[in-house]
């Protein structure tokens, strides 16, 4: 283990932004974890998982602990489910394809979302009518003040929306370490209702839906709209898809009747952040080299050069005009740091 002063965290966040950390160690066991948090060395530490879901918008003053926690394995399987084991630093969307090859069914829907298995359960991220929390089965966190591993379950994570305890009164209490699946080895669940898979899948013209073939819809639709961080630095979903109450949305309806909208409960209902921020007038604008991306108004991006703050800035732009317009707050999806 080997702690480095003065690095660029640029190639460790997806949107590609220069920052430095005045110290960094890449961990690639628990017992280096334990370690390092047993020390009196570095008070201030800064855990980074895939990068993939902060803005960072300066220089990290701390000890920058890059999770580089490695393997994937079967735990048990019976005639139908299986359980198979991640760490934390296991890509995300190399872990779905191993899944894949091994003909196990669950996560094929959230094909290339960026990031890493570890920090999935934290925003319990989601896609096309399928989140982390459906084939979740428990992950084991270091609690950073006892030093022992805890294992969690479904229940106890609190899944919700983009959330979980590990956003909430775990917040920076835990580190995930390995993730749990149940996933299934016959009789898949094929979940294509989405709209878009529906007419990919036409497009694709595939008549009987394989775990695999949704995966391939879902990659050519996420390549189609979203930028590829390795091309144009961004974290997906800038925002959250902002729940108002059903009669607000019926006051927005009389103004804006061609709304898009999803029905959440009786009394609440969910408007796409992207379209707001599209008839904002924001969709495609960019400043320099910076922002909002051409295909998907919900996502920022970072040509090139861009500073956190400048990213920032535009943000709280969007927020207050989407506020004046339509009297609706969007919260930010990504962490800002
Ligand atoms: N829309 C617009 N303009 C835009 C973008 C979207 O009008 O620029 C409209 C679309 O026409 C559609 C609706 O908004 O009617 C929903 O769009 P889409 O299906 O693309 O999904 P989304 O609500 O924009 C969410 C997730 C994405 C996820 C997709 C697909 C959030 C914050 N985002 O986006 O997640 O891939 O659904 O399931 O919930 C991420 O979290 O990083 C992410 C990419």
């Amino acid at each position: 283990m080997q702690i480095q002063q003065n690095i660029s965290l640029k190639p460790y966040n997806t949107f590609g932004i220069d920052v430095k950390a005045n110290h960094f160690v890449s961990v690639t066991s628990i017992e280096d974890l334990k370690a390092i948090f047993s020390s009196e060395d570095f008070p201030q530490k800064f855990i980074l998982g895939g990068g993939s879901n902060m803005l960072l918008t300066k220089d990290i003053d701390a000890l920058v602990i890059h999770l580089n926690l490695k393997g994937k394995e079967v735990l048990r399987k019976t005639d139908s489910e299986v359980l198979v084991e991640s760490q934390a630093g296991e890509n995300w969307h190399e872990f779905v394809l191993w899944t894949l090859e091994k003909d196990f069914g669950g996560v094929e829907n959230l094909s290339l979302i960026p990031g890493n298995v570890g920090t999935s359960p934290i925003q319990n991220i989601g896609a096309y009518g399928v989140e982390l929390k459906d084939t979740f089965h428990s992950c084991n966190a270091l609690n950073l003040e006892t030093l022992e591993v805890e294992t969690f379950t479904n229940s106890e994570c609190e899944f919700d929306y983009r959330n979980s305890i590990f956003k909430q009164q775990g917040k920076g209490k835990y580190i995930i370490v390995s993730v749990v699946f149940k996933l299934t080895t016959k009789n898949h669940i094929l979940y294509t209702n989405y709209g878009a898979i529906t007419s990919e899948l036409e497009h694709m013209n595939v008549k009987q839906p394989t775990i695999q073939g949704i995966s391939k819809a879902v990659i050519s639709i996420r390549e189609s709209k979203l930028p590829n961080p390795k091309e144009i630095g961004n974290s997906g979903s800038f925002f959250k898809n902002p729940v108002i109450p059903k009669h607000d949305f019926l006051k927005l309806q009389e103004n804006f009747p061609e709304a898009p909208n999803y029905v959440v409960s009786e009394t609440e209902i969910k408007v796409p952040a992207g379209w707001l921020i599209e008839q904002a007038g924001f969709k495609g604008k960019t400043f320099g080299n910076y922002g909002v991306h051409k295909k998907q108004a919900l996502v920022l991006v970072n040509y090139g050069g861009a500073k956190g703050s400048d990213i920032l800035a535009l943000s709280k732009l969007i927020q207050d005009t989407v506020l004046r317009i339509f009297d609706i707050t969007i919260e930010t999806e990504v962490n800002i740091v």
